[in-house]
């Protein structure tokens, strides 16, 4: 029988990427019979394969092969930059200058726009068993982009069934900087037949950040008390689903969630998802000031590894700085520039109990 390495690097590098060469993959195990994947384009996260009732469980939506991967505008696993979520028309201005970036979600720039880090070759610099180290350099101008970053992404899978995403980046002129990684999770599993709004979340979060229409913060810090966007107890994510204007608009939740600034630290818990059937449980810990949760209301159609996803088959948690912070003077750090001299530095870890 093929195993799931064999199968993933029959599927993602046997044909041809963006840049005519093949991808490459790094595959990482703990002792617990956990695996993870991850292929350089994109420094993208491909599998969790974690051990349930003595079998594998992919808890990871994919593309089924290279093509349907370049393809997909789902972001499947991938770290998305050089700024994740929107900015308005593409646009901000910084020290007097106004910039254009490129255009790919309407009238907005998403990700990083038309050729963003998700689509790019990255280094591997360093391979253990488990641990990979991903580069990139992005000049300045990419995407519109000022200055010339460096980034260095690491994922560490250990044996307590964390998976560690570090993320550290130096520029050498002020540029929005906001790194974060797109993987689709399904707890019950990826082929399961159940969906994100099966799922119990529970988010460490007072405020979240309602949009407009075309999914730009309106600049509002809203409470999340009393509203649907309540998930500070554990809540089915199904139980109040597209109840209120704000979730109407964007077909779910897929907003920005602010964490109280004691919560991302690092080690506490910010985020806790639980399994349809609750025999799986994952727990995020971030430095990173907000997530966005994403219920996974574009999927339908995109073709995935077990089938054609339909609507909501995974869901998204991906921590971050505030969508369109470029464009809000009045969230400080929260905007996500970097300037020259420091150094970003952000890590989520995504733990699992099985
Ligand atoms: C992000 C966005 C969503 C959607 C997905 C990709 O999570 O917030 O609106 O664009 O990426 O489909």
């Amino acid at each position: 029988m093929i195993t799931n390495f064999e199968q993933l690097e029959q599927d993602m590098a046997s044909t041809p990427s963006f840049d005519g060469q093949l991808a490459k993959l790094v595959h990482l195990t703990n002792s617990n019979g956990m695996s993870v994947s991850f292929m350089d384009i994109g420094a993208t996260w491909l599998s969790c394969s974690i051990p349930v009732n003595e079998e594998a469980r992919e808890v990871l939506l994919r593309s089924p092969n290279m093509a349907e991967h370049m393809e997909q505008n789902a972001y499947f696993g991938a770290i998305v930059g050089r700024f994740a979520n929107r900015i308005a028309k593409g646009q901000f201005e910084l020290e007097g200058k106004r910039y254009q970036l490129g255009v790919n979600n309407d009238e907005n720039s998403l990700h990083g726009g038309l050729e963003g880090f998700d689509k790019k070759r990255w280094a591997i610099f360093e391979q253990g068993t488990q641990q990979v180290v991903f580069m990139l350099h992005s000049e300045s101008g990419d995407q519109g982009y000022p200055g010339n970053i460096d980034i260095k992404v690491t994922y560490t899978l250990n044996n307590s069934n964390e998976l560690s995403i570090v993320y550290e980046a130096t520029t050498d002129q002020t540029s929005p900087v906001n790194l974060t990684n797109h993987a689709y999770f399904n707890l019950a599993g990826n082929n399961s037949g159940n969906k994100s709004l099966d799922h119990e979340l529970q988010l460490n979060a007072a405020h979240y950040l309602p949009t407009d229409s075309g999914l730009i913060p309106t600049g509002e810090l809203k409470a999340v008390q009393d509203t649907s966007f309540d998930f500070s107890e554990a809540k089915l994510v199904g139980k109040d689903f597209l109840t209120e204007h704000d979730q109407k608009i964007a077909g779910g939740y897929d907003h920005a969630f602010v964490f109280q600034p004691e919560v991302a630290d690092g080690e506490s818990v910010a985020a806790v998802l639980v399994a349809p059937a609750k025999e799986v449980v994952m727990k995020v810990k971030t430095t990173k000031p907000a997530i966005q949760f994403y219920s996974g209301n574009f999927l339908a159609g995109t073709p995935g590894k077990s089938k054609n996803y339909e609507l909501y088959d995974g869901l998204c948690l991906e921590t971050q700085y505030f969508p369109d912070g470029p464009n809000k003077p009045e969230w400080g750090a929260n905007r996500g520039f970097l300037k020259s001299g420091e150094l970003y530095q952000h890590q989520t870890v995504y733990q699992f109990e099985f």
